[in-house]
């Protein structure tokens, strides 16, 4: 089986986590970097004007990723990520958007201050079903 670790990560603890999965695993790492580059202001969550506070209130943001990966070798991909307003940051619905997921097993991990994945797997599963998987 063919397996990609896929990870957004801002301040770098979900980028860790995927390090050591993909060490586990045997897998290939890919990281799903926005093509501008979050600042410490961007990511403010008490600022309600800061760029992630209005990305996450907007439900169509999708903020561009600076260089796509071909997923249609892999059998199986992670999608690691930050908890973002109890949810995925919208950069992973510009990723699972980007190509045909179709058929693929896809795992979604998670770091966060303390909240769970919450609403993140439901949410991936509606992309995922308009993306035919
Ligand atoms: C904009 C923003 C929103 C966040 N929202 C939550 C949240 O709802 N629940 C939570 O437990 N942590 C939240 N956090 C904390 C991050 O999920 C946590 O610090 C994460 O491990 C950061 O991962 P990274 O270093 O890979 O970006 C938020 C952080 C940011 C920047």
């Amino acid at each position: 089986m063919k397996i990609l670790v896929a990870f957004f990560s801002a301040s770098g603890i979900t980028k860790e986590v995927a390090q050591t999965i993909a060490g586990v695993a045997n897998a290939d790492i890919f990281e799903i970097a926005p093509q501008t580059p979050y600042s410490k202001a961007d990511l403010d969550w008490t600022n309600e004007t800061s760029r992630t506070t209005l990305e996450s209130k907007d439900k169509a943001s999708r903020p561009k990723i600076a260089k796509n990966i071909d997923v249609s070798g892999y059998d199986a991909i992670l999608i690691g990520f930050p908890i973002w307003w109890y949810s995925a940051p919208h950069i992973i619905n510009s990723f699972l958007e980007s190509q045909d997921f179709g058929g693929k097993i896809i795992v979604p991990f998670c770091t966060s201050g303390g909240s769970d994945l919450s609403g993140a797997p439901k949410d991936m599963q509606k992309k995922r079903a308009k993306c035919g998987v």
